[in-house]
């Protein structure tokens, strides 16, 4: 039987597969398991002026590239900004959440609909009909998810913003117009350990067999 496994950057091989199909290795021990970062992690609005290091910011970016997506078409780009005075131009952007710019890294995540589209003149904004749109937007928004976890597992701590218009984020990056923007990633260490925000219950959320 010929063994394959897949590593991703650090530790055990993430997936174990043989010739007849992949098999996921089981996580050893519960505390392995993803929802120790999933409930710990929250919404972080304060940050400590400490720079994020390349390499910490390189592996966030790597699970966000191991994200699925319909038809494995990764439609997800990022653009990693550092510097401060484009980081104040997001902010006010984002209609002015001044508390982006404690974010020593913010991480746009932008759609590219040419992974389905190839020609023709598209012009994507909030009203945009295009079917595909939502499909990109789709596959970017769980690829920021990974990115997110990640980044909770490192002890960094982020935040989704998305209250912008594409208008107003796009000529601050030269996004072309085909391309559109899902959301921007605050990153940096947390100053702040918020409560947990509230959640509907399983049973709001769950049906079983119908709806
Ligand atoms: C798509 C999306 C957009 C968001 N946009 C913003 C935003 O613009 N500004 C902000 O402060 N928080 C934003 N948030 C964070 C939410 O307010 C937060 O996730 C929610 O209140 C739950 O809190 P928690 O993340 O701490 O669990 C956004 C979250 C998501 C998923």
């Amino acid at each position: 039987m010929i063994i394959t496994s897949f590593r991703c950057k650090r530790g055990e091989p993430e997936i174990a597969g043989d010739s007849e199909g992949l098999v996921r290795k089981p996580a050893d021990r519960k505390e392995e398991t993803m929802i120790h970062p999933i409930k710990n992690r929250r919404s972080i609005r304060k940050y400590r002026d400490q720079a994020v290091p390349d390499d910490l910011v390189l592996q966030v970016l790597e699970s966000a590239r191991c994200a699925p997506s319909g038809d494995n078409t990764q439609p997800w780009r990022f653009i990693v900004v550092r510097e401060e005075y484009t980081r104040q131009k997001l902010a006010e952007a984002a209609h002015k959440q001044a508390w982006m710019m404690m974010a020593p890294v913010h991480v746009v995540a932008v759609a590219d609909i040419r992974v389905r589209v190839r020609d023709g003149e598209i012009a994507l904004d909030e009203t945009s009909p295009e079917w595909e749109l939502k499909q990109i937007i789709r596959d970017t928004a769980i690829a920021m998810e990974h990115l997110v976890l990640e980044a909770e597992s490192l002890g960094l701590g982020t935040c989704w913003v998305a209250w912008f218009t594409q208008a107003a984020i796009r000529p601050l990056l030269n996004i072309p117009a085909d391309k559109y923007v899902v959301g921007i990633i605050t990153l940096g260490y947390p100053d702040e350990a918020p409560r947990a925000r509230p959640r509907k219950k399983l049973e709001e959320l769950v049906r079983y067999e119908h709806w």
